[in-house]
């Protein structure tokens, strides 16, 4: 079985801020989740990797490259490290003061005010992530089938399934990468046997699609909605959950 999704705060879908309101604050921080919730999403979305030294981080990309002043790889970093860069001036000198932030720190911050999905980047990179992950979240002792609660998502399938069995209340996602698509009717009804939600890139999603996964009843998200043309056409096809970087 795979747990329930009864999400009842808003009409219509849910507002998921992608990255925060990562279209007006710098991706993955502080200041993006802040605004994300002044602006009313339901969740925000964000990532995580592993530092050097075991702990979780709040980072999209593999390597710090693009969005501090530093070069190399996050596991090469200790969380210290990564907590003394400045996350923000490649946005805009005016979040000059955002570091690189630890998902404790952002779970401390949100949890059971807004609602989270997290997503694990590529964890064959970081061995034992799904355990430290599942570790964290049990900590917070959050109401489950609420809009503060947690959705926890990846690309990697096997991920996905290790969660279920680690967190088999906490309602999972698996992403669907175009290279994934078109998915057969064998793959989709053994993802459906263990998420909750089966989150698609919004130009693969249509009616049928939506169908497939409604008719299992599964729930489906679209990223990454970041105009009106397709806010609209997603909301026809009815999807549950728009991930955006404006969520306003
Ligand atoms: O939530 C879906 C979306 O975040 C997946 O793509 O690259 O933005 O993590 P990416
Ligand atoms: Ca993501």
């Amino acid at each position: 079985t795979v747990s329930a999704t009864s999400f009842s705060k808003s009409e219509g879908p849910l507002i998921i801020a992608h990255r925060g309101a990562s279209g007006y604050a710098p991706e993955n921080t502080m200041a993006s989740f802040e605004l994300a919730e002044r602006l009313g999403s339901d969740f925000i979305e964000l990532d995580v990797r592993m530092s050097r030294d075991g702990e979780l981080v709040v980072f999209h990309d593999k390597t710090v490259d693009r969005t501090t002043k530093y070069t190399g790889y996050v596991h090469n970093y200790t969380l210290r490290e990564l907590h003394g860069m400045d996350a923000g001036s490649f946005f805009s000198a005016a979040y000059s003061n955002e570091a690189i932030v630890s998902l404790e720190e952002v779970m401390d911050r949100f949890a059971g005010r807004i609602g989270i999905l997290i997503e694990i980047k590529d964890p064959p990179l970081y061995p034992g992530i799904e355990e430290k992950l599942a570790e964290i979240v049990r900590r917070y002792e959050l109401p489950y089938e609420d809009t503060a609660g947690i959705i926890i998502q990846s690309f990697d399938f096997e991920a996905m399934y290790r969660i279920h069995t680690l967190l088999p209340d906490i309602p999972g996602a698996v992403l669907i990468h175009p290279d994934q698509h078109p998915l057969s009717d064998e793959t989709m009804d053994k993802l459906a046997s263990y998420a909750s939600y089966i989150n698609y890139n919004h130009d693969l999603l249509n009616e049928e699609i939506a169908l497939e996964i409604h008719s299992r009843n599964r729930k489906v998200m679209a990223w990454t909605i970041r105009n009106d043309q397709d806010m609209k056409r997603m909301k026809k096809l009815g999807v549950d959950g728009i991930i955006t970087n404006y969520p306003d």
